[in-house]
């Protein structure tokens, strides 16, 4: 039978993202695309358009979408108008594509990392009456910038200073999905500030897999003056210079990888008042020989000295980490060896991770320990973790530093949420006209990795 496409008159879209701060930057500027062409953003529950910007970085963020997909299935079931489009991550890995193709047929749309500045052609081409579409990349093969975007905060931006990785942590994907590192020349980045500063933007988050490395490999360095007159730019000139716009008054930056932290990096978090004192330095395991297995290219006593030097140069440091657990061929001694790390270091928050396999990458090759042996000693870090930071965080009690106030507190009616530029987390009593101010709050009571604080006036 020939079946006739009726074409389609969606007018309202959903994004809904997974994962890193850098699928949630990609989701603001999916949302200015989508907004351009003339859609309207409403809820997941009654969007015509709903696009999950996904993550595949352990095997749970794919397992998670695959339940949202059944959800989905149901409501496609009832509108079959409905489009339903999968982008990011996971759509750069080829076996989880034909797994979603054969498993989740309804899905109408799909694009990975590297293309998803073309979301009009696509839509277009479903409106038209294409049945599905999918296009994805296996590199970037061009380079757009300036696209649209709608930010989540009027007062808070990231901004991407470079795409990619080539480090090639043997356990993970983000090298295959996000390709090799490349860096945006600082011009761009810079008017992307000074643009976010005219629109009222009082904080920036310079975003990155390994910032540390900004400027190895430049995109069109031809067209950059600054580069020309500038040897060896790097991120620590990129910080200085995004200091000096006026209205930014907090500067945030991630991640970092330990093996490219400079010297020169710590002197300019050091210096710069607007540079927030927190930095998310990557640990993974305490362990040099589980190190060396991940292809991180430090030791336990490379990451420690590191430690030591920047809590030299700034003493009131927030430090924070990952951490991964499970590993192949993890001792008991490995294990410990993490553990006595942070015991050691003293984070003011770690995100503990259980190893997950992902395939085409070197450790998937290795041999995989027993699960219940793993999830023993994920639950035994998770509470020493716990502990230290509580202890670490407990360090600011009775005093009086500036918040930035973001948001209404969900639970309690007549508090707000806020950060310090440790960027710990403090509920206070307030009124949401605070929202967007950086205001002196004192923290009260220390409950683990938050605070309960008061306004102070000055
Ligand atoms: N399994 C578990 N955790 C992982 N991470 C990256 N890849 C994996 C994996 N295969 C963690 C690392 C990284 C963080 C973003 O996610 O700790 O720093
Ligand atoms: Fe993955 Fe390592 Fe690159 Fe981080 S530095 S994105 S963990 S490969």
């Amino acid at each position: 039978m020939n079946q006739i496409m009726r074409k389609r008159t969606p007018s309202t879209f959903a994004i809904v993202t997974f994962g890193c701060q850098m699928n949630a930057r990609d989701s603001e500027k999916l949302v200015g695309i989508l907004e351009k062409m003339g859609f309207k953003e409403t809820e997941e529950e009654q969007a015509d358009i709903v696009i999950y910007n996904t993550c595949t970085i352990r095997e749970n963020a794919n397992q998670k979408l695959y339940g949202h997909l059944g959800t989905l299935k149901k409501r496609k079931e009832k509108n079959p108008d409905m489009i339903i489009g999968l982008c990011g991550c996971m759509m750069q890995k080829e076996d989880t594509v034909q797994y979603v193709r054969e498993k989740f047929p309804f899905v109408d749309l799909m694009f990975g990392t590297f293309n998803f500045h073309r979301a009009p052609v696509f839509i277009e081409r479903l409106l038209n009456g294409e049945k599905q579409v999918m296009e994805i990349w296996d590199s970037p093969k061009e380079h757009v910038e300036h696209l649209p975007e709608r930010r989540k905060y009027a007062f808070k931006g990231g901004v991407n200073i470079m795409y990619g990785c080539n480090n090639f942590c043997t356990y993970c994907v983000v090298p295959s999905v996000r390709g090799r590192e490349r860096s945006r020349i600082p011009e761009d980045i810079l008017m992307d500030v000074r643009a976010l500063a005219e629109d009222g933007v009082k904080e920036i988050m310079l975003l990155g897999q390994n910032v540390n490395s900004y400027g190895v490999n430049f995109m069109e360095k031809e067209k950059s003056e600054i580069l020309k007159s500038t040897t060896g730019y790097a991120f620590p000139n990129l910080l200085r210079d995004v200091c000096r716009i006026e209205g930014i008054e907090r500067v945030r930056f991630m991640t970092s990888h330990p093996k490219d932290l400079s010297e020169d990096l710590i002197r300019v978090v050091a210096e710069e008042e607007k540079v927030c004192k927190h930095i998310h330095l990557p640990v993974q395991s305490g362990s040099t020989d589980v190190l060396r297995r991940m292809n991180r290219h430090y030791t336990r006593e490379d990451y420690l000295l590191l430690v030591e030097k920047i809590r030299k140069a700034v003493p009131d440091v927030s430090l924070t980490t990952d951490i991964m657990v499970g590993f192949p061929g993890e001792t008991d001694q490995d294990f410990a060896d993490t553990v006595s790390l942070v015991e050691q270091v003293g984070y003011d928050q770690a995100f503990t991770f259980i190893y997950s396999v992902r395939s085409n990458t070197p450790a998937a090759e290795m041999e995989q320990l027993p699960a219940d042996l793993v999830s023993h000693r994920f639950q035994t870090l998770l509470e020493v973790v716990r502990r230290r930071s509580t202890e670490v965080t407990a360090r600011f009690t009775g005093q009086v530093l500036p918040v930035l106030c973001e948001e209404e507190n969900r639970h309690t009616p007549g508090y707000m949420t806020g950060k310090t530029e440790h960027n710990i987390t403090v509920h206070f009593p307030g009124t949401p006209d605070l929202l967007g101010q950086i205001i002196p709050v004192r923290l009260d009571t220390c409950k683990g990795f938050y605070y309960f604080g008061s306004i102070m006036n000055e």
